[in-house]
């Protein structure tokens, strides 16, 4: 619920303090911004523009891999790394990550689960009593306070990372998943994907590494046994999502024998802020 966090947020327009009146979020200066009756608020400053967000189907598709425990030990991992009572997740599509990550926090955990997508922050709205949803670009400033946060999480997200630094508290984690080249290569031909850039790890490193000095890293690899409904799931809720339409990733699908051993493997890294930062 959007009450649980209110205090972390900031007016998109003025930056300043926000509160709850009924059914909208209101700052000092009064820039009022609606809350959707399934519980979220946007907080855009302006149009996403052009920008690709997740569609219902997407989420839908998630929500089903996510379920059925084959991502698992990358939340475990997630958990892990995650530290403090406050969360963010920024890029947080359906909100099971960071559901996970406050119950491995305890009672007092709250989070904030930050997505461009309308479809994704409705599931975020439901995902968890102690999570407010919000609508935001993670390209443009975040509105999130600063130094409010003990844990920002990125799972295979839009990476903002001067936001990063600004919200974290000081020490706070910054938690990364990303895909290896291994990640479901056994099917990044037949299903016609974007397979992972050989140089990505390089690059993350790179860009991260102008405000972040990375503390610790978990490699999870394992062997999944998808039928073909999972594979065209996975298809669905990544990136290959938007240049393939339903159809044919369903034709694709069932052109693969009727079970197919795939790997998942990503990488998930803790950094920390270095201390010598300027704002
Ligand atoms: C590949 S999905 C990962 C979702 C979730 N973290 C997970 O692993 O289940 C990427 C997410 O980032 C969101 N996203 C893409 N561009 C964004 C942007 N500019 N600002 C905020 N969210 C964005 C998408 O809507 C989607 O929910």
């Amino acid at each position: 619920m959007l009450s649980a966090i209110i205090d972390l947020l900031d007016c998109p327009v003025c930056q300043g303090d926000l509160d709850i009146d009924e059914s909208s979020v209101i700052c000092d200066r009064g820039h009022t911004f609606d809350i959707a009756r399934q519980g979220y608020v946007s907080l855009l400053s302006g149009s996403a523009g052009k920008l690709h967000s997740d569609s219902v189907a997407m989420v839908s598709a998630r929500e089903r891999v996510l379920g059925s425990g084959l991502y698992e030990p990358i939340g475990d991992a997630v958990v892990e790394l995650t530290e403090g009572a406050v969360t963010l997740d920024v890029g947080a599509g359906t909100g099971q990550y960071l559901s996970r990550c406050l119950d491995g926090q305890g009672p007092d955990a709250r989070g904030v689960g930050l997505d461009l997508s309308k479809a994704g922050a409705r599931a975020i709205a439901r995902a968890h009593p102690r999570i407010g949803s919000v609508i935001a670009d993670a390209w443009q400033r975040l509105p999130v306070r600063d130094d409010s946060v003990d844990t920002v999480l990125s799972v295979f997200a839009p990476r903002n990372v001067a936001e990063f630094a600004r919200v974290l508290s000081p020490g706070g984690a910054l938690v990364v998943v990303t895909p290896t080249p291994r990640h479901l290569a056994e099917i990044v031909e037949s299903m016609g994907m974007i397979g992972v850039d050989p140089a990505k790890p390089e690059r993350i490193g790179n860009t991260l590494g102008a405000a972040f000095t990375r503390t610790e890293r978990i490699s999870v690899e394992h062997t999944m046994t998808l039928d073909r409904g999972l594979v065209a799931d996975i298809v669905t809720m990544g990136p290959s999502a938007y240049h393939l339409s339903a159809d044919e990733i369903t034709d694709r699908a069932a052109a693969l024998a009727e079970r197919v051993d795939v790997v998942c493997s990503v990488t998930v890294s803790r950094y920390e802020a270095q201390t010598d930062r300027t704002r």
